[in-house]
């Protein structure tokens, strides 16, 4: 049984919890996956219940309410992670909080409080991975806890362990990618005529976007994953100060359609080789990169099995809240192979 405090209680703190009121049971029964949200957090407070919070009412209740703290009976208004941290017997937090580039908080506070209490964390928030990985991981290491951040890169695209795969007995020499679900849809739109304004609302319509999606528009968004993905798959020690970035701002429709008349097609692509870089860049078509709407691309060169290209959606709470799910079996194995 793992005893899961959740943080963030948006579109993907939801979707997860929509997750497991369909396949609780077959979680159970197909992974031994067995879980127990004890407390939920969001911005109005908490709801925490010991014995295991019904999901479905919290849902109803955020709904309803705008914050789950205003519950009958299992709300507490104005509590935060931090003191459930304290109060309660969590086994895993689970971060769903919305990403801040600036400086990670407040889940860079979470995630060390818990990391430092020995709690197992997955998140899902860039923020403090593309700030500060590199000490993050030293400190789940010293004290001998699971960190784990799937859904950051890709959403439901399972990246980073196609890149593990893609390494094993070969070396990854460059990455190259589009990584921003919102700012591909953006594009994909505006080849379809619409303005930007218009996609964008669309975006974020349809839960790609960050809460605050200047991130994705400006290529932060990317430049989080790249660097995750340079700390993860390559072994550099980088954070976002080291990217040179330039997002889709200045990106005109009359280029768009241009590039478009030529056969190729702009995207905003991610790239680590001996450096770490941002940009729109104009593609052919057919290239693998070239793919559409909210879907991400990531392509890996190797130095002796040539190039390995994944495909997915890249954003959506359904899709990044299976990455959670993920994190949280390979939680549970990992547990129970310490146990043998
Ligand atoms: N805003 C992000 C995107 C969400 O559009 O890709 C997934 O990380």
């Amino acid at each position: 049984m793992l005893r899961i405090l959740l943080a963030g209680f948006g579109v993907v703190g939801r979707s997860l919890a929509e997750i497991l009121v369909e396949r609780s049971e077959e979680l159970r029964r197909g992974e031994g996956l067995n879980i127990r949200i004890i407390g939920i957090i969001d911005s109005g407070g908490a709801a925490v219940y010991e014995r295991g919070l019904n999901l479905e009412e919290m849902i109803k209740t955020k709904k309803k309410s705008g914050s789950v703290s205003h519950h009958d009976d299992y709300g507490r208004p104005g509590l935060n992670v931090l003191d459930l941290l304290d109060e309660l017997e969590v086994d895993v937090l689970v971060d769903a909080t919305p990403t801040n580039l600036s400086n990670g908080e407040p889940s860079y506070t979470y995630i060390r409080k818990a990391l430092a209490s020995r709690i197992h964390v997955v998140t899902v928030n860039k923020g403090p991975l593309a700030l500060a990985l590199p000490a993050l991981k030293e400190l789940a290491k010293h004290k001998d806890v699971i960190f784990r951040f799937s859904g950051s890169v890709g959403g439901g695209l399972p990246v980073i362990e196609f890149a593990r795969q893609c390494a094993r007995g070969d070396e990854i020499i460059k990455i190259e990618g589009v990584l921003n679900g919102t700012t591909n849809y953006i594009i994909s739109r505006m080849e379809d005529g619409l303005e930007f304004e218009a996609a964008l609302q669309e975006a974020q319509e349809r839960g790609y976007a960050e809460k605050d999606p200047s991130l994705d528009i400006r290529g932060l968004d990317t430049a989080a994953k790249l660097v995750i993905l340079a700390n993860e798959v390559l072994g550099i020690k980088a954070t976002i100060n080291d990217v040179h970035i330039k997002g889709i701002e200045e990106l005109r429709k009359k280029e768009i359609d241009e590039a478009i008349r030529s056969g190729e097609t702009y995207r905003l692509i991610g790239r680590v080789d001996s450096g770490l870089e941002v940009k729109p860049t104009r593609i052919k078509r057919e290239d693998p990169l070239a793919v559409r709407y909210s879907m991400n691309a990531v392509s890996f060169t190797t130095m002796n099995s040539g190039v390995h290209v994944i495909l997915g959606r890249g954003a959506g709470g359904r899709e990044t809240a299976t990455a959670i799910l993920r994190d949280l079996i390979e939680i549970k194995k990992k547990l129970v192979e310490v146990k043998v």
